[in-house]
C-alpha cells in the first residue's frame, strides 16, 4: 500500500464519519430549527407566520385574523353594482361582457357548473325538467334556442345567476364569478345544439 493510497483512505474515512454526524445531527425530530449557521438572518428560521384564531404581537388590535382594508377587492372579482330588478337586469346586459372565451377547458369547466347547480330546477340540457321542477316548482326552459334565455345577452344571465329572480335563488355565494361565466357559455352551446321544447312559459 502506498502512501498517497494510504491518505486517501484517510480522507475517506473522514468524510465518511462527518457526513454520518451530519444526517444523525439531521435527525432530530425538534420544533426548533438546527443549528443556526447565519444567526443575523433569523427571520429564516423562526418564521413568523401566525396560526390563525392567536393572539398577535404584531398589530393593535392583537389579533391574527384581521378584516382586508376598506375597498380590498379579492383578484379576479369584478365588484357588482346592480339593483337586483327589472332595471339592474336590463343594465347589466348592456354593460358586462362575458370574459370567458369558448375553448374545450372553459366549456368542460362550464358543463361541470351547470350540472352541479342549474339541472336540479332547469334540467340537464336545460328544458326545464329538473327533479325539482317536476316537485312543483316553475321549470322554466332555459337551454333551446327558442327559449327567451338565448335571447338575452350574456350579463343578463349572468346578473339572473348572480343576484336570483322570482323563486330562482341567487348562486352569487355558490359559484364564483368565472365560473358563472363558464356556465353561461356551457348554456350558450346547448341552446346551439340541444333538442329542446320551443316553448318559453
Ligand atoms: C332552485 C331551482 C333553480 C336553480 C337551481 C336554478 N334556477 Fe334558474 N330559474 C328558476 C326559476 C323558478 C326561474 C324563473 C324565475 C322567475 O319566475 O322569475 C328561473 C329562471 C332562470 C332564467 C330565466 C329564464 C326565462 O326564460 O325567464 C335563467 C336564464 C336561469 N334561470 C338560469 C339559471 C342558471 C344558469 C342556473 C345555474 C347556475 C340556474 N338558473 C339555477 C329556478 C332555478
Amino acid at each position: 500500500m502506498n502512501t498517497a493510497f494510504a491518505m486517501h483512505n484517510k480522507l475517506t474515512g473522514l468524510a465518511l464519519v462527518v457526513l454520518g454526524a451530519s444526517m444523525l445531527s439531521g435527525c432530530r425530530v425538534e420544533r426548533q430549527p438546527n443549528y443556526e449557521w447565519l444567526p443575523w438572518l433569523n427571520h429564516m428560521f423562526f418564521s413568523s407566520a401566525a396560526e390563525t384564531n392567536t393572539a398577535s404581537t404584531i398589530f393593535k388590535n392583537k389579533l391574527t385574523n384581521q378584516v382586508p382594508p376598506a375597498g380590498t377587492i379579492p383578484r379576479g372579482f369584478t365588484p357588482l353594482h346592480f339593483t337586483a330588478d327589472d332595471a339592474g337586469r336590463t343594465l347589466a346586459g348592456e354593460q358586462l361582457v362575458n370574459p370567458e372565451k369558448p375553448t374545450p377547458e372553459t366549456l368542460a369547466r362550464g358543463k361541470v357548473v351547470f350540472q352541479t347547480f342549474c339541472t336540479p330546477c332547469h334540467g340537464t340540457v336545460g328544458a326545464g325538467d329538473g327533479p325539482v321542477s317536476k316537485r312543483g316548482m316553475p321549470g322554466f326552459p332555459i337551454g333551446g334556442a327558442a327559449n327567451n334565455a338565448a335571447k338575452w345577452p350574456d350579463g343578463y344571465l349572468f346578473h339572473i345567476v348572480s343576484y336570483g329572480r322570482g323563486v330562482m335563488p341567487s348562486y352569487a355565494s355558490q359559484i364564483k364569478q368565472e365560473d358563472r361565466w363558464k356556465a353561461i357559455l356551457y348554456l350558450r352551446q346547448l341552446q346551439q345544439t340541444a333538442a329542446q321544447p320551443a316553448t318559453t312559459p
